[in-house]
């Protein structure tokens, strides 16, 4: 995703603003999802996308697979590409392990989240919803918007790939949170990033506040940081809401943990568009899986879907 061509993003995501009509351009084909963490939103919009363009999908869930008995993840990987399959889409929760897969197997691999490395769609899809919300989604570039991201960052694989994407389309990036939470430099998720420990005084500048789950399942002990400490500096409550200017917009990529990171005031709140993000997480999928499994038949790419994802700069979002 890190790196990723501004006119491919801008591409696709028109491609999932404005699918072609009665588009079933998977018609024929098999998707499989392997996901060995748990998922509500990206699980379930990668079936529903790849349905509606006429796919087969199968659910290979990685927790109730063969691995539970000692197969190996490449094993696991390998058997199920076996079968048939013409995409796998993959979550699990080791760094790398989407990209470890597509090395073995030969189809391709759609990375739906790798530890704490990076989240490709879900960064797709937020930016289209930012720009969406900013009146920017017909040139969809972002220049001039500032997105402040609030909470674990250290830990998340959201606040990279979306740092990357809404980059890459012009706007800016604040990452926010305490010391324990923040990752060593700024510089690794790009040149438009930068780190601010003033939450309040960041809310009353940014365009957008996109705020993270604290991942507690990934601190491997005790929280970092005291539930308190927390609330008292980054927790985006009722009354903090209020800093925000008029067209500022709530943005979290779910799943939240209410009165944590986000008071039911702010995630109810008018200015929160984390619903209309999980709709769009649909349609970019779409476009995703569209662009991946058209590509082997129109020539470009050689003749196999994965040559072709690698040449049009899907290569961040396909493992
Ligand atoms: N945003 C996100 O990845 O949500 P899920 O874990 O529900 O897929």
């Amino acid at each position: 995703m890190r790196g990723a061509d501004p006119g491919w993003i801008r591409g696709l995501l028109r491609r999932a603003r404005d699918p072609e009509p009665g588009d079933r351009v998977l018609g024929g084909r098999t998707i499989a999802t392997l996901f060995f963490e748990n998922s509500t939103r990206t699980k379930t919009s990668f079936m529903l996308a790849a349905r509606r363009l006429g796919a087969d999908v199968v659910d290979a869930s990685g927790t109730s697979t063969s691995v539970a008995k000692g197969e190996s993840l490449v094993d696991t990987a390998l058997t199920v590409a076996a079968m048939g399959v013409d995409a796998i889409v993959m979550r699990h929760a080791s760094a790398g392990a989407a990209g470890l897969v597509a090395r073995h197997v030969g189809c391709p691999v759609v990375n739906a989240g790798d530890g704490k490395h990076e989240h490709p769609t879900q960064g797709l899809l937020d930016a289209l919803a930012l720009a969406e919300s900013q009146g920017r989604a017909d040139d969809l570039d972002l220049t001039g918007l500032r997105v402040l991201i609030c909470g674990d960052i250290a830990n998340s694989r959201v606040a990279r790939s979306s740092s990357a994407a809404i980059t890459a389309l012009g706007g800016r990036v604040v990452l926010c949170g305490p010391v324990a939470f923040l990752p060593a430099s700024a510089g690794a998720f790009g040149p438009a990033v930068t780190v601010s420990r003033d939450f309040d005084a960041e809310l009353a500048r940014c365009d957008a506040v996109m705020m993270l789950r604290t991942q507690f399942e990934r601190h491997g002990g005790p929280p970092r940081v005291s539930r308190r400490a927390f609330r008292a500096g980054f927790a985006l409550t009722r009354d903090r809401v209020g800093l925000l200017r008029p067209h500022a917009v709530i943005m979290h990529p779910g799943p939240w943990n209410l009165g944590i990171e986000i008071d039911a005031g702010a995630a109810g709140h008018a200015r929160c568009i984390a619903r209309r993000q999980v709709a769009l997480g649909v349609s970019v999928r779409a476009a995703v899986l569209a662009e991946l499994l058209s590509l082997g038949s129109d020539g470009d790419g050689g003749g196999t879907p994965a040559r072709g994802v690698a040449s049009s700069g899907l290569a961040g979002v396909v493992a």
